[in-house]
């Protein structure tokens, strides 16, 4: 059974406390809310908002940590970027700098790795549903690895490559049937989930893609769930799976040089203490070292999550009966989180003087004409009045990347902090951009008979 939702009956951490353990941000008495040394007030007052903004510089240490754990635990592993995150060109280039390969999971993703200068050998793609068009492409590049998730897939995968003259080096997706603890809707491994093959299927099927022309199977991929905060006993497990079937699928013969071992590390949103990178580096040693192994990491919330914050500002503050409605620029279709998986995330004022005055409760909610476009209800908030802006934290992950044009709103604007410095990395979309590319058909000549 997946976890239930994690108990809301401790107090919300303070404003203090949520910025301490976040190194990127800091309260100036003056300036506000920074981020790294540039006001998040600044940014607002140049992009408008809402506005999604990133820092570098934790984007760079985070990826040198995960780099510095498995490197400590004598594992050699890749690191492969779950670009799906956040795909903003230079966060993923910025990455790629720092050594990071790429995990994609569609045509935009693989060409967007390549665009933010991700080389071909550093990209594996993963997903349940590659069309052959994706395959082409993914063939195409000669991209590190396809990880096959069916034997459906396999046998589609081995015509596309044959069509095009080429082997495809692929890793076999298992599902080994661990529960991840996490949240039911992004739990993945569990033989409900429609994720890899059952681990029981695994050898006859590794061996039929041993046996196909068109596929070069190079080993395995496991990927049991995200936002794991449970310790990690669930990776244990099914690192520990995924090398028993790895000594018996050698010990037949089978070629299985690597093994993907998935993303999934979770973060501290509210007051979760996830597992840190050197106890998952642990898991991996425990379960597949001393296999002579190259292995590869997918983490995508883990490296991003904590280096992003989403600048909004308030519209007006409403009073209900015996309810006070903060209502933001942004909404739902810029942080969805909140509205999908009952999400928390930390909301801190800018200013400085709303930093330190008297909280109440408050229901945060954006402008969409849903009742799930509620940020947070009761939650302690000094006075917010019109213009005042607020910064929701940990947003980096699974933030921009789900983003909708619902109730045409364009697209927020990113930034990126580095230092005293920043930059724009995405325009505001306007609202051009958004009509663009629709008709509305007019004369015969645009009805296709
Ligand atoms: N590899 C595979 C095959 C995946 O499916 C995922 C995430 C990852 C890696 C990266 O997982 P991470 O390290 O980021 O946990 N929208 C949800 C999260 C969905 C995750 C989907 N797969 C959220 O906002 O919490």
């Amino acid at each position: 059974m997946p976890a239930p939702a994690p108990a809301l009956d401790s107090p919300d951490p303070g404003f203090d406390e949520l910025l301490a353990r976040r190194p990127a941000l800091s309260m100036d008495p003056l300036a506000g809310l920074a981020m790294e040394d540039v006001p998040l007030a600044r940014i607002a007052a140049a992009v408008g908002t809402p506005t999604w903004v990133y820092s570098a510089t934790t984007l760079r240490r985070r990826a040198g940590a995960l780099k510095r754990a498995l490197a400590e635990a004598g594992l050699a592993a890749s690191i492969h970027f779950a670009t799906k995150a956040n795909p903003s060109l230079a966060v993923v280039n910025l990455l790629a700098r720092e050594g990071l390969g790429a995990d994609v999971v569609s045509e935009g993703e693989l060409l967007a790795a390549r665009a933010a200068g991700v080389p071909a050998s550093g990209i594996v793609f993963s997903g349940v549903g590659k069309t052959a068009r994706e395959m082409r492409l993914a063939l195409e590049e000669d991209i590190l690895q396809i990880n096959v998730e069916s034997a459906e897939e396999a046998e589609m995968l081995s015509a596309v490559a044959q069509g095009l003259g080429r082997r495809a080096r692929c890793a076999l997706r298992v599902n080994p049937d661990v529960d991840a603890r996490t949240h039911a809707k992004i739990t993945t491994g569990l033989t409900e989930n429609k994720f890899g093959v059952p681990i029981a299927l695994a050898p006859a099927l590794y061996a039929r893609m041993c046996a196909l022309p068109g596929l070069e199977p190079v080993g395995l991929a496991v990927h049991i769930g995200s936002q794991i905060t449970q310790g990690v006993a669930s990776y244990a497990a099914a690192y520990r799976r995924l090398g028993e079937l790895v000594r018996a699928l050698r010990a037949v013969g089978h070629p299985v040089r690597r093994v993907d071992c998935g993303g999934g590390l979770g973060i501290s949103y509210r007051d979760e203490s996830p597992a840190s990178p050197e106890a998952l580096a642990g898991a991996i040693k425990a379960g597949l070292g001393g296999l002579d192994l190259a292995l590869m990491l997918e983490p995508g919330r883990w490296i991003c999550g904590p280096a992003g914050v989403l600048l909004s500002e308030v519209i007006i503050e409403k009073q209900g009966l015996g309810r006070r409605f903060v209502i933001l620029d942004a909404a739902m279709t810029e942080l969805l989180r909140p509205a999908m998986y009952e999400a928390w995330h930390g909301i801190l004022p800018v200013s400085p003087a709303a930093f330190r005055a008297p909280l109440s409760a408050a229901d945060v909610v954006g402008p969409v004409c849903e009742s799930s476009d509620t940020f947070a209800r009761g939650r302690m908030l000094p006075p917010l009045p019109p213009h005042s802006l607020v910064a929701f934290l940990d947003a980096g992950a699974y933030g921009a990347s789900m983003s909708s044009t619902y109730n045409a709103r364009p697209l927020a604007a990113e930034v990126m902090v580095e230092g005293a410095r920043f930059a724009v990395i995405r325009e505001r979309q306007s609202h051009a951009a958004l009509l663009a590319g629709q008709r509305i058909p007019a004369s015969s000549a645009d009805w296709v008979t």
